[in-house]
C-alpha cells in the first residue's frame, strides 16, 4: 500500500485543502471558511445504503443549516454519475441541496484517508470530517460499507462541539442539547473545591474532578 494511503488528517489539524469538481461546480475547502463543514464520503452512487444516507441527510438539511453547518459529499464517481443519481433521488421526492465532489482519481480521498483497502481498494468507506469555521478538523467518524450513519448522531456531534466552544465546557456520555455539561476539572490543588463551594456556584458535585452544571 502506498505511504499516502495511510495518512489521514488528525483532530486538531488543519483539514487538507482541495479544489475539485462537484455537482455544483468547482469546490475548494477555503469556500467554507467561516462556516462549519461536514465533509462526508460514501462508497458509491446507485447503491442502496448510500441512497438512504444521502437522501436522509438531504431531508434534514434544514437542521444542519440551523446549526450553521454546510454539507459536502464525496465519492470516486464522476460528476455525471452524481447528477444521474441525485436526479433519481429528486424523482423519489428528495432533491439533494448540497454538492457532491467527483474524486475519480481518489486524490482527495487519499489525502483524507478515506480509502481503506481491507474494505475496498477502489471506493471510499463512510467517513465524516467535522470541520470548524477555521478549517480545523474537530471530529472524525469512520464506518464500514455495511453500516448507514445516524443523522441524529451527526447533529449531536455538531451540538457538542459548538456547546463546548461557546461555554468552555465538555459534554458527558450520551449528552444531548439541554442536558447538563461538564465543568473543566481543577488544574491545581488550590482550585479544588469542596462540595459546598461547588454547590454555591450552581454545580452538581459528583467528585472533585467531576462537576456538572446546567447549560444556562
Ligand atoms: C450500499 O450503499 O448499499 C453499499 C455500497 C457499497 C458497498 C456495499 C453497500
Amino acid at each position: 500500500m502506498a505511504e499516502e494511503d495511510r495518512s489521514l488528517p488528525r483532530i486538531g489539524e488543519h483539514a487538507p485543502d482541495f479544489e475539485q469538481k462537484s455537482t455544483h461546480g468547482m469546490k475548494k475547502l477555503s469556500d467554507y471558511e467561516g462556516k462549519w463543514l461536514m465533509l462526508f464520503s460514501h462508497p458509491a452512487d446507485f447503491t442502496p445504503v448510500c441512497t438512504t444516507e444521502i437522501s436522509g441527510f438531504a431531508r434534514r438539511y434544514g437542521e444542519f443549516q440551523a446549526r450553521g453547518v454546510e454539507l459536502l459529499g464525496i465519492s470516486v464517481d464522476s460528476v455525471q454519475s452524481h447528477i444521474a443519481w441525485t436526479h433519481d433521488m429528486a424523482e423519489m421526492g428528495v432533491p439533494i441541496p448540497f454538492p457532491i465532489l467527483a474524486d475519480l482519481d481518489m486524490g482527495v480521498a487519499r489525502r483524507y484517508g478515506m480509502i481503506h483497502a481491507g474494505e475496498s481498494a477502489t471506493a471510499t468507506v463512510r467517513t465524516v470530517f467535522f470541520i470548524d469555521p477555521k478549517g480545523i478538523v474537530r471530529a472524525i467518524l469512520y464506518y464500514p460499507m455495511s453500516l448507514g450513519r445516524s443523522v441524529d448522531e451527526l447533529l449531536r456531534v455538531f451540538d457538542g462541539l459548538q456547546t463546548a466552544d461557546r461555554l468552555g465546557v465538555s459534554t458527558p456520555v450520551d449528552w444531548k442539547p439541554g442536558d447538563d455539561v461538564v465543568v473543566p476539572p481543577p488544574q491545581s490543588l488550590g482550585d479544588v473545591e469542596t462540595p459546598e463551594q461547588a454547590k454555591a456556584k450552581g454545580y452538581t458535585y459528583h467528585t472533585w474532578y467531576l462537576r456538572t452544571k446546567p447549560q444556562g
